[in-house]
């Protein structure tokens, strides 16, 4: 029996977010240049993209550059963004015709201005896909974003337009980037590693993490169908008891 028919529908994870890891690692393997493992990865987004809008998946957050990454060599970066550019402009016939919305989340107004512009008109063309919507942190950390949104709030505070004494769970989260979207419930990291890498620390205060030694250039369809299958194994608490566990208090 195909991996896929293990799944049940009924209980999809609706937000998958991933830390797409070991693309040099990869290349390195083969004895090539670490730009060709991102080259290879950026095959892997596209089969993941696919097979998760196929699901019926609604969310996928892919973690493609991190603020830190800006300090690998200059190379290495100038080769990503300019992967970055190619792909975006590339792949936007596909996300129409898979009905893909395309959104990011980062500093965005790090990238360069080539890149801005892709992803921006790719965000534009793409604004009205509604099978998944695809996210991609980029020159996203969590430590940056919980910052901005606390400097935002104070802001508002400073020029009295919120009361410090409303600050709550469900308010900060709407001070985040990611504040369109529900929290992921499943993660996944890829390449063998056990950290975050300071990717939504505040989101997947719940989430199921997944964590798989395939480097990501590696990670097929079937991987996600093995990840989700494990994650509909797992018996979500939230802290509370078995016949009460049907979620944390600030999800509605
Ligand atoms: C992940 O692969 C892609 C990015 C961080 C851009 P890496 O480039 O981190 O690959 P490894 O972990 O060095 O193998
Ligand atoms: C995390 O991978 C960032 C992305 C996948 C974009 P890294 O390779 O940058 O993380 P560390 O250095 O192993 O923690
Ligand atoms: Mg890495």
């Amino acid at each position: 029996m195909d991996l896929k028919e293990h799944i049940d529908l009924e209980k999809l994870p609706s937000h998958v977010a991933v830390i797409m890891d070991g693309n040099g690692r990869w290349a390195q393997r083969k004895g090539k240049e670490r730009v060709f493992g991102h080259e290879q990865g950026v095959k892997a987004v596209r089969e993941i993209s696919e097979a998760a809008a196929e699901l019926g998946i609604s969310y996928l957050t892919l973690y493609a550059f991190s603020t830190e990454n800006w300090g690998r060599p200059r190379d290495e970066v100038s080769a990503l963004m300019k992967l970055l550019v190619q792909t975006i402009g590339e792949e936007t016939k596909t996300l129409m015709k898979n009905n893909i919305r395309l959104q990011a989340i980062g500093n965005l107004a790090d990238l360069d201005d080539r890149c801005l512009e892709e992803l921006k008109e790719a965000i534009q063309t793409t604004s009205g896909n509604d099978r998944m919507t695809l996210i991609l942190a980029l020159s996203y950390s969590s430590r940056w974003e919980i910052v901005e949104a606390a400097r935002s709030l104070a802001r508002k505070a400073l020029h009295h337009q919120l009361d410090p004494q409303h600050i709550d769970d469900n308010l900060f989260a709407l001070h985040l980037t990611t504040s369109p979207y529900p929290d992921p419930e499943l993660l996944i990291r890829t390449s063998g590693e056990y950290r975050l890498s300071n990717f939504l620390l505040w989101q997947i205060a719940y989430a199921e993490l997944y964590f798989t030694p395939k480097l990501w250039p590696d990670f097929t369809r079937n991987d996600l169908y093995e990840a989700v299958i494990d994650f509909q194994k797992r018996e979500r608490r939230f802290g509370k008891i078995t016949s009460y566990s049907d979620g944390p208090d600030y999800v509605s």
